[in-house]
């Protein structure tokens, strides 16, 4: 068919720039992100007879016109001529979504081999991404770390990427990673007359790293008994509800659960990177997400920023935590059509979204820590001028099903003077978190072939099987429910709790001890509040 348009047989004797010849196509390797993984894109340019005119299909329509205009002004300010006659641009398969600015470069690229400016001997070896500026420079994609493992599966070599994303792209083993900083330097590549040597990244070293020592247990006074309760959580995945006055340090503590929580794995560590490469949250060069996520998001951030969404379903704040602490500070101010939202992650470790663009699944595994005033007017009850109804009121504010996912509440008081000016130094993160870690691996070998990975998991049969109080415990149990008010609900958070407490102490038994502990972890069900 092209050649009936283009040969002489119809007779025609159509323009014919005398830069480059009729009918070259040239095709471009890259990838567009959905969900969390990446699909191969096919750019295909074509250039032809015809009116002068560039025209993009398979893009969305807003997108088309932006990147068509950024990229032809990319090309001239680069030093390249505007494609004379017919350039047709196709994205393919169309049936796949796709945002503007990452195909910049490659439509570029493919315009300049279309309209044969250039002779990319190396193109079909390579993915290629990138957004361009009206000058040529190649800015940051999102998603560069699964468009690098796609490119890997498809066989191809290696992968250009805008040199910000290189190291995050260069985690992928056996990929040449090529950074390119402009339009004419990544030409210059494909063609063969510029070297770009290959970015590596050593990940083990990048793993072996120590953690940054800026935040540390080591910076908490005092509040011996909250420091215990946030061993406790972390030891055993527990969630965590902080309860004190403004000032007590609630934020302070939450931000330092992360440090004691047992280092990432190398593949909680890719996963979670490639959440924050979607979302184009790692710092210009960061390769890895290497230290398990802290993220607090504010009450009044909107429900698709905190739990994924926007047109393209993109991952939230719950996702971002995904392998790390999600604080969810004044709990009572956030909407409980979000808290109730948070039920499934909660449960499952990953949230769905269902948009008009699609559904979307993104893993959500985080651990909880929430924190709330006493009282309305931020007193402990007992110092409150708030009225029993008022305290309720706003303790009725947080999420039934919400609150059933943590297992320990405890209240952060204020820190006496005294221990305030002392100037010894805590226990420090390093310390609390090998103890952790000991307590981790009695689960571990506990759980082995089973779903649940930490006692806070732990469905009816394992409760059954792996929590079991002798006579006396069950009876001091059943006292202490009695004398504090504690509901039903309590019981099962208690049993969990009170097996992580004895893990912690390396004790197959759960003693009395164990259980006296874990029942004072159940501030909010007892009678006190109102
Ligand atoms: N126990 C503590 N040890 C050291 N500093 C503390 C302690 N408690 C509070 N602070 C200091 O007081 C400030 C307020 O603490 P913050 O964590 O924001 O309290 P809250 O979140 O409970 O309102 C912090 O900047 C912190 O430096
Ligand atoms: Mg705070």
């Amino acid at each position: 068919m092209r050649a009936a348009v283009a040969g002489s047989a119809a007779g025609l004797t159509p323009f014919r720039p005398r830069s480059h010849a009729p009918h070259v196509l040239a095709q471009v390797n890259s990838a567009a992100v959905q969900g969390i993984e990446a699909f191969p894109i096919e750019v295909e340019v074509d250039s032809n007879f015809g009116q002068t005119n560039i025209v993009v299909v398979g893009l969305p329509d807003a997108a088309v016109k932006e990147s068509r205009d950024r990229v032809m002004t990319a090309l001239t300010n680069s030093g390249f001529r505007f494609p004379m006659g017919r350039v047709t641009v196709n994205l393919a398969p169309a049936d796949v979504r796709k945002e503007g600015p990452s195909f910049d470069l490659p439509i570029a690229l493919g315009t300049l081999a279309a309209t044969e400016q250039i002779e990319p001997v190396a193109l079909k070896n390579y993915a290629i991404v990138g957004e361009l500026a009206l000058t040529g420079a190649v800015r940051t994609v999102k998603g560069a770390l699964p468009i690098a493992i796609r490119a890997k599966q498809e066989g191809l070599r290696g992968i250009l990427v805008p040199r910000d994303n290189a190291a995050e792209a260069a985690v992928v083993d056996g990929l040449d990673v090529i950074p390119v900083q402009n339009l004419r330097e990544a030409a210059l590549f494909l063609e063969g007359q510029v070297q770009i040597a290959p970015l590596r990244v050593d990940t083990t070293a990048l793993f072996n790293q120590p953690p940054p020592d800026d935040v540390d247990m080591a910076d908490v006074k005092g509040q011996e008994s909250v420091k215990r309760a946030l061993e406790v959580a972390a030891a055993g995945g527990h969630n965590l509800l902080l309860i004190g006055p403004p000032g007590t340090g609630k934020s302070m503590l939450a931000k330092r659960l992360a440090t004691i929580l047992p280092p990432l794995t190398l593949e909680e560590a890719l996963e979670t990177t490639k959440i924050h490469s979607i979302v184009g949250q790692l710092a210009p060069g960061q390769a890895l997400v290497t230290q398990r996520p802290f993220r607090a998001p504010h009450h009044t951030a909107s429900d698709a920023g905190l739990l994924g969404g926007n047109i393209n379903p993109t991952p939230g704040e719950i996702s971002l935590a995904h392998h790390g602490v999600l604080f969810l500070d004044e709990l009572p101010e956030f909407k409980r059509s979000v808290l109730e939202t948070m039920r499934q992650p909660l449960e499952e470790g990953r949230v769905t979204i269902s948009r008009a663009a699609g559904t979307m699944t993104f893993p959500s595994q985080f651990m909880l820590v929430a924190a709330m005033n006493p009282t309305p007017d931020g007193k402990m009850p007992q110092e409150s001028k708030c009225s029993p109804r008022e305290i309720q009121a706003y303790l009725g504010r947080i999420s039934g099903p919400l609150l059933d996912r943590i297992d320990i509440h405890v209240e952060v008081p204020q820190v006496k003077f005294a221990q305030m000016t002392n100037a010894a130094a805590g226990e420090s993160s390093a310390d609390i978190r090998a103890r952790v870690i000991a307590a981790r691996e009695r689960q571990r070998a506990r759980f082995v072939g089973r779903p649940v990975t930490c006692n806070a998991r732990m469905g009816s049969r394992e409760l059954k099987q792996f929590v079991q109080l002798d006579e006396l415990t069950l009876q001091m149990l059943k006292n202490a429910m009695t004398e504090l008010n504690l509901s039903a609900r309590a019981y099962d958070r208690i049993l969990k709790v009170s097996r992580t407490i004895a893990d912690l102490a390396g004790s197959d038994v759960i003693t009395h001890e164990h259980v006296f502990e874990a029942v004072q972890y159940r501030s909010l069900d007892r009678n006190i509040w109102g």
